[in-house]
């Protein structure tokens, strides 16, 4: 085996086929038409795809470790013992996934490791994979469950009690797909993770390489709006307590508020259900999401309290109540500088073009920037769409993000 030292530093480059094969068999386990997938955490499908890539990290004699909430760690020990060098994201997906999301973060940390050892590179520092459990939060909120576990921030118990939209348990559905490991969490020296951008900014800027500088801060709230069903045809305006009326309202707030708060404000209400739901009952009922984003801590909270005022003074006037509670909640978070620079630096070493720039999305990465140095790759989605079947990232880009993550984990681990 060669050793990988700084001085002379190994540069094999990744099998951009072997990486292509695997995103595509992993994406036939939940196909949906029209060529995404669908694997809600912990599900059956989310189950078999972590059976498939568990298997591929076994083939390559990776040592596997599972935790309590289902985090699954592939390590190929290095030259020393000691904190690994870590890359990886997620599998599970929402209901209308892509074949990238998450997906790519993992089969390329896999593709790392394996060009390495094809190449007979073996680092001084372990290198481990990582694939988190829930990191979208579509089933069980909050989203980025497993890596928040992985690193202290939530407790175990709090995250198998979470009852998720179709009224079962993590802690059920962890035991069911038999994910509930009892390993304790890798010590991890450093973190890098590659992903799609999952928006437009790398495509219309023209640029091959996002330089991650780190995520903007996440705000879920669930409102629950309880007014009075009764006939659509005869009941008066001023005589209606509407929930619907009332969740319209909100949905209307929320996009001008986010077009008059500085910064990089945006809302979106993503989930909304009317009861009884029928063309001519007046809803008494409406159980609707909020999801505000924005780069700036205290922008963020201005957005939540004026959307809890305009709620409440909205609910005076409709003579209607209204509930909430937080589904998640994350302050905005900067990657490590000295890292962020080692990204773009490998990238340019490399020949490509590079943009700093901010995640919109959240990543596990957020969740790793509290514990060790971190940071994050992007390449560019075509036309800006993830979440979305149609959700693409053409293969010289996969290429050149899966290569820098190379670099980049040769670097930390030589
Ligand atoms: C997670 O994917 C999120 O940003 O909602
Ligand atoms: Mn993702
Ligand atoms: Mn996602």
């Amino acid at each position: 085996m060669l050793r990988a030292d700084a001085c002379a530093m190994p540069d094999p480059r990744i099998d951009i086929d072997r990486l292509l094969r695997r995103i595509h068999a992993l994406g036939e386990i939940g196909a949906l038409p029209g060529g995404g997938a669908c694997r809600l955490a912990l599900s059956d499908e989310d189950r078999r795809g972590r059976d498939l890539v568990r298997g591929w990290m076994q083939q390559r004699g990776l040592q596997i470790t599972i935790d309590a909430i289902g985090n699954v760690v592939g390590v190929w020990p290095g030259r020393e013992p000691g904190p690994v060098v870590m890359t990886g994201s997620h599998i599970d997906t929402v209901r209308t996934g892509g074949l990238y999301d998450g997906n790519l973060g993992v089969l390329a940390g896999l593709e790392v490791i394996e060009t390495l050892q094809d190449a007979g590179v073996q680092p001084r520092r372990d290198l481990a994979v990582a694939f988190f459990t829930n990191e979208e939060g579509a089933r069980f909120a909050p989203d980025m469950m497993g890596s928040q576990v992985f690193v202290g921030a939530l407790a175990v118990e709090d995250a198998r009690a979470v009852v998720g939209i179709d009224g079962t348990t993590v802690g059920q559905q962890l035991d069911h797909i038999g994910y509930a490991g009892n390993d304790a969490a890798v010590a991890v020296h450093a973190f890098v993770e590659l992903h799609i951008e999952q928006g437009p900014v790398l495509e219309q800027a023209g640029t091959r390489i996002g330089v991650v500088e780190g995520v903007q801060g996440i705000s879920w709230t669930e409102f629950t709006v309880d007014g009075v069903s009764n006939h659509a045809g005869t009941t008066p305006l001023r005589l209606r307590h509407d929930a619907g009326y009332v969740a319209g309202c909100v949905i209307q707030f929320v996009r001008a508020m986010s077009r008059e708060i500085a910064g990089d404000q945006i809302a979106t209400v993503g989930a909304l259900e009317l009861r009884p739901n029928l063309i001519n009952v007046i809803p008494n009922q409406a159980v609707f999401t909020v999801d505000l984003r924005n780069t700036d801590a205290e922008g963020l909270a201005r957005a939540e309290q004026r959307l809890h005022t305009y709620v409440d003074h909205l609910a005076q006037a409709e003579g209607v109540t209204v509930s909430h509670r937080s589904l998640a909640r994350f302050e905005p978070v900067g990657f490590d500088p000295d890292l962020v620079h080692r990204v773009e630096a490998a990238a340019r070493g490399l020949g490509w073009s590079t943009l700093r720039m901010p995640s919109g999305a959240g990543h596990d990465a957020q969740m790793l920037a509290s514990s060790c140095p971190t940071a994050m790759i992007f390449v560019p989605s075509v036309g800006g769409i993830s979440h979305n079947v149609r959700e693409h990232t053409e293969p010289a880009d996969l290429e050149a993000g899966a290569n820098v993550l190379l670099r980049v984990l040769l670097d930390l681990a030589s």
